[in-house]
C-alpha cells in the first residue's frame, strides 16, 4: 500500500494524479484536517505531526509514505529519510535502502521548472512555511543557476480551501492580492509554481485573475500544478526501485483517514475526487 499525507485536503489534488497514472495500486490517504494548517506553524511541530502521521501509516501496511505536503516537505522530509527511517525501520533490505520509505514532492517539483520557464523568472506561490525554509530556491538553484526564483507566502489560501470557500467571493481577493504582491516584485515572471498542495483547489480563481492580467496587457504565464509532476517522478522511482515496488499491494483500491469529522472530510473530498468516499476519523 502507498500511504499519501497531507495536513488536510491538499494532498487529494496529488493522489487523483498519482492514483490517474499508478491506478494499479492500493492507496491510504491521511490528512491531518484537525491541525491544519501546517503552513504557519514552527518547523519543530511541523516535524513532529509529519513523524506521527508517518508512523500511523507505516503501522496501517503503507511501504512507502509520499508526503504530498511542501510544508512537511520542506520541514521533515530530511531528518524523517536521514535520522527516523533506520531506527523506524531497521531492517534494510537487499539493496540497502531501507525496506519502508518516504518520498516529498519538492524535488520532482523544482526539476521540472527548466521545462516550463522561458525568461528564467520563475514565481513560487506557498505557504509562510515553505518560503522561509527556502527549499524552492536551493532546489531549483542547485540545477539551474541562473533561474531567478521570486517567493510569495500566501497564508490565507488554506483556510479558504480548508473551509470551502474556495469557489466563493472572498476568496477572490485574497487570490489577487498575493498574485499582485507576487508581480510586483518580479514582473517578468513567466512560470508560477503552487507550491502548496492545497492552490490547485483554487485554479480557477487563479486563472480568473491571470486573464484579467492578460486582458490588462500582461504577458501570460504558465501555472504549474504538482500533481501530474509528482506522478510522473513517483512511477519513475518505483521503475527504478523493483525491490520496493514488488512489496507494493496491487487492488486499485484507495482508503481515507482523517483526523477530523468523517461527515466533514467526505463530503469536501467527494467533491474533489468525483466520487463517494469512505473515510474513517483517526487520533494522532
Ligand atoms: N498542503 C500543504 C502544502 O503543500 C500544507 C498546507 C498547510 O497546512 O498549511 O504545503
Amino acid at each position: 500500500m502507498i500511504g499519501v499525507f497531507d495536513s488536510g485536503f491538499g494532498g487529494l489534488t496529488i493522489l487523483k494524479d498519482i492514483r490517474r497514472k499508478l491506478p494499479q495500486y492500493d492507496y491510504l490517504y491521511l490528512g491531518d484536517n484537525a491541525r491544519a494548517p501546517y503552513g504557519t506553524r514552527s518547523f519543530d511541530v511541523v516535524y513532529e505531526y509529519t513523524l506521527e502521521a508517518v508512523r500511523y501509516l507505516f503501522s496501517q501496511g503503507c511501504r512507502l509514505v509520499v508526503l504530498a505536503c511542501n510544508t512537511a516537505s520542506a520541514k521533515a522530509l530530511r531528518t524523517i529519510q536521514q535520522r527516523d527511517l533506520p531506527t523506524l525501520v531497521p531492517v534494510a533490505d537487499s539493496s540497502g535502502l531501507p525496506s519502508k520509505r518516504v518520498l516529498g514532492i519538492i524535488r520532482p517539483t523544482a526539476e521540472s521548472v527548466g521545462l516550463y520557464t522561458k525568461n528564467g523568472h520563475v514565481g513560487v506561490l506557498a505557504t509562510p512555511g515553505t518560503v522561509a525554509s527556502e527549499s524552492y530556491p536551493i532546489e531549483i538553484h542547485h540545477l539551474l543557476p541562473e533561474v531567478v526564483v521570486t517567493q510569495q507566502a500566501c497564508p490565507m489560501w488554506v483556510p479558504i480551501v480548508e473551509n470551502a470557500e474556495f469557489d466563493g467571493d472572498g476568496a477572490d481577493y485574497f487570490v489577487e492580492k498575493y498574485l499582485n504582491e507576487i508581480f510586483l516584485k518580479d514582473p517578468e515572471i513567466d512560470t508560477l509554481i503552487l507550491a502548496c498542495t492545497h492552490y490547485p483547489l483554487l485554479m480557477r480563481k487563479i486563472e480568473k485573475a491571470l486573464q484579467k492580467r492578460r486582458e490588462a496587457g500582461m504577458h501570460p504565464v504558465c501555472l504549474l500544478a504538482q500533481g501530474r509532476l509528482v506522478a510522473e517522478s513517483l512511477s519513475d522511482y518505483l521503475n527504478r526501485h523493483q525491490e520496493l515496488e514488488k512489496q507494493l499491494s496491487k487492488g486499485g483500491n484507495c482508503s481515507y483517514l482523517t483526523t477530523e469529522s468523517e461527515d466533514k472530510f467526505a463530503q469536501s473530498a467527494a467533491i474533489f475526487m468525483g466520487e463517494d468516499i469512505c473515510v474513517k476519523h483517526i487520533d494522532l
